[in-house]
């Protein structure tokens, strides 16, 4: 059975003091959850939050790693240091990173294998951006994301991997995809995994839905039978909503 998962991703918001205090909310309240639980700090919250965190069920995860493994890459932050937190997880592929500060799949691709080489496991997001979406050719954006940064992977490798697929045009837009459409890419993805690994760990692929999941719609998009959980981002800011999805998973 794959893991059943809801992770947060609180983007660039929140300061150190205030997720620190976020961070231990949570934590006083999650217990004996019913699926894996992750939040995704900036950078510098993570050593705090990695000590807040200890003996609680909730993993750890960086927003980002660089692309390379050390040197001098002024302001960079990499794989190695990341892991030296205590985070376990490192988000990637994030529509924002590869909008804003232009992530080509060939770069995520050495930033996953630095993330795996350093024992953290990727996030990792795909999909497509509106236009893309009008234009009916969402399977194909999504198809050679996974392609150009994925598959090239060892089946063990691909195992450490968590899917998510993020349509751009619902992100912090309050345009949430149908549950049908998230299940109709879920299941799509699934396939592609299943073409290049075969069914056994097609099956055992954990595939987030993110863009504008939050407490009121997590339910009705988690019943779908590929929608495995969700990638949270305002709704993981505000610790009852974050907590009343992790209760609908
Ligand atoms: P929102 O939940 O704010 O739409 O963000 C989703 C997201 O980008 C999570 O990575």
């Amino acid at each position: 059975m794959r893991t059943k998962m809801v992770a947060g991703n609180w983007k660039m918001n929140k300061n150190l003091q205030e997720g620190v205090a976020l961070a231990t909310e949570l934590k006083n309240n999650v217990h004996n959850p019913s699926c894996a639980v992750v939040i995704g700090t900036p950078f510098i919250h993570l050593a705090s939050v990695a000590e807040i965190l200890k003996g609680s069920p909730i993993a750890l995860a960086a927003e980002n790693c660089a692309d390379k493994a050390s040197g001098a890459f002024t302001g960079e932050v990499s794989a190695e240091m990341v892991a030296s937190t205590g985070a376990t997880y490192c988000i990637l592929g994030h529509s924002e990173r590869r909008q804003y500060y232009h992530e080509t799949t060939e770069i995520l691709k050495e930033k996953v294998e630095l993330a795996l080489a350093n024992g953290l496991k990727p996030i990792f997001c795909v999909g497509e951006i509106k236009d893309e979406r009008e234009a009916n050719c969402q399977n194909e954006v999504v198809k050679s994301q996974l392609e150009g940064s994925l598959f090239h992977l060892s089946e063990d490798d691909f195992r450490k991997i968590t899917l998510a697929y993020e349509p751009v045009w619902a992100i912090g837009t309050g345009l949430t995809a149908t549950p049908d459409q998230a299940e109709q890419m879920h299941a799509y993805i699934r396939s592609l995994v299943a073409e290049r690994y075969g069914k056994a760990v097609a099956e055992d692929t954990t595939i987030l839905y993110g863009g504008s999941c939050n407490d009121k719609n997590a339910a009705e998009l988690f019943a779908k039978p590929d929608v495995d959980g969700g990638l949270i981002g305002g709704a993981a800011l505000v610790a009852e909503k974050f907590l009343a999805i992790i209760a609908a998973r």
